[in-house]
């Protein structure tokens, strides 16, 4: 029998949860050992429901335990780079949710104690693993649609995070923007040299007070000359709007929203269906379940997670030229050297 890939887990949270049960319940080739988290009883609750053996507080006795041959970190942003350094001194292979760091420096610093280290560093961009922007990837890859010119990426939420999230997230455009910064450079394997933003508040002044934005439209232009534009919304009153088209001198590719059933009711006044799915949990399940499935297969077979530090540095590079343009009110460049 296959040996199992064993893992611990930091910060059970939302997203801490989710991946939790996915490694207890969906991942056969893993085994999910311990969770640490600073609130005992949201690890103890977590570790209850799934019959975990180890309950830390303090993450560093999960990262000292010889029987882990990796962690998924899944605390808040600002904690990151610090346990993926640890991590990575204590030779544990690493899985960290986005972004790496709130920070450019720190971020290399940890990519820099990842490869002194020798171990696997793969970056929670979950939405690369979605089927149908995989295919779309591939598709533009295979040059199905010629030459790539516009790329347009919608990404609304179906409301606002909590102002506590809000206030240790990086903002809207590290947190929640870093996805689709990441998907612009995925689906045309290229990188952005210049943008310009657009934010504003306009959903809650709460999340205004504390110094972000919940609005925001980035405007891409690529090395190899195609545009794009990436628009932002903390709230869509009608659930989580997650859509892309791309466009090209031989066709364009569409990749609408996912809803619960594909039933369309049509009478004599109108044409409905679903509504769509909730949110991230629900409409990004199998992309989160093929990530973390990645992740282990690259510990048992000793490969290169997809998904690299570099993504996760380019990501946050493109994150910072945003905050510059909302800034300034003019185009930024967007820093392409890879360390
Ligand atoms: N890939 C995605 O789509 C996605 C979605 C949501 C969140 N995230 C990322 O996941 C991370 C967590 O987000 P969340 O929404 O689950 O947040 P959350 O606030 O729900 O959970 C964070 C948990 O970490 C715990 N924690 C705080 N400091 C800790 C420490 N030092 N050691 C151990 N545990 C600690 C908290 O007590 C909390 O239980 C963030 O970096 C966020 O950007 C990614």
């Amino acid at each position: 029998m296959v040996k199992k890939v064993r893992l611990g887990l930091i910060g059970t949270g939302r997203i801490g949860r989710m991946h939790a049960r996915n490694l207890k319940y969906r991942i056969p080739g893993a085994e999910l050992v311990a969770v640490s988290d600073i609130m005992e009883e949201a690890a103890g609750n977590v570790a209850h429901e799934l019959a975990i053996p180890v309950v830390e507080t303090d993450y560093h006795k999960l990262l000292q335990r010889e029987d882990i041959d990796g962690v998924v970190i899944c605390s808040p942003t600002g904690t990151h780079a610090q346990i993926v350094q640890e991590a990575a001194a204590e030779g544990k292979h690493i899985l960290c949710e986005k972004p790496i760091a709130l920070e450019i420096d720190r971020t290399e610093k940890a990519l820099a104690a990842v490869e002194e280290a020798g171990v696997k560093l793969q970056v929670g961009f979950n939405r690369r693993f979605d089927p149908s922007f995989k295919k779309a990837q591939q598709l533009i890859k295979n040059g199905e649609i010629g030459i790539p010119h516009i790329v347009r990426i919608t990404s609304r939420d179906p409301g606002p995070p909590p102002i506590s999230y809000v206030k240790s997230s990086g903002g809207l455009f590290l947190d929640m923007m870093i996805h689709d910064f990441d998907m612009a450079r995925f689906l045309l394997s290229d990188e952005v040299s210049e943008l310009m933003a657009y934010g504003d508040c306009l959903v809650d002044p709460a999340i205004g007070e504390a110094g972000d934005i919940d609005t925001a439209i980035v405007v891409l232009k690529y090395k190899n000359g195609a545009m794009g534009a990436i628009d932002n919304s903390r709230k869509a009153v009608y659930g989580y709007d997650q859509r892309i088209e791309i466009h090209g001198s031989k066709g364009t590719i569409i990749v609408g929203n996912k809803t619960p059933t594909e039933v369309r009711l049509h009478t004599e006044d109108a044409i409905s269906g679903d509504v769509l799915l909730n949110f991230f949990i629900e409409r990004y399940d199998d992309s989160f379940l093929a990530e973390m499935g990645e992740f282990i297969e690259c510990i048992r077979n000793d490969k290169d997670p997809s998904v690299s530090g570099i993504d996760g540095l380019m990501s946050l590079k493109m994150a910072y030229a945003a905050l510059k343009s909302l800034k300034t009110g003019s185009f930024a460049c967007v820093d392409s050297s890879r360390s």
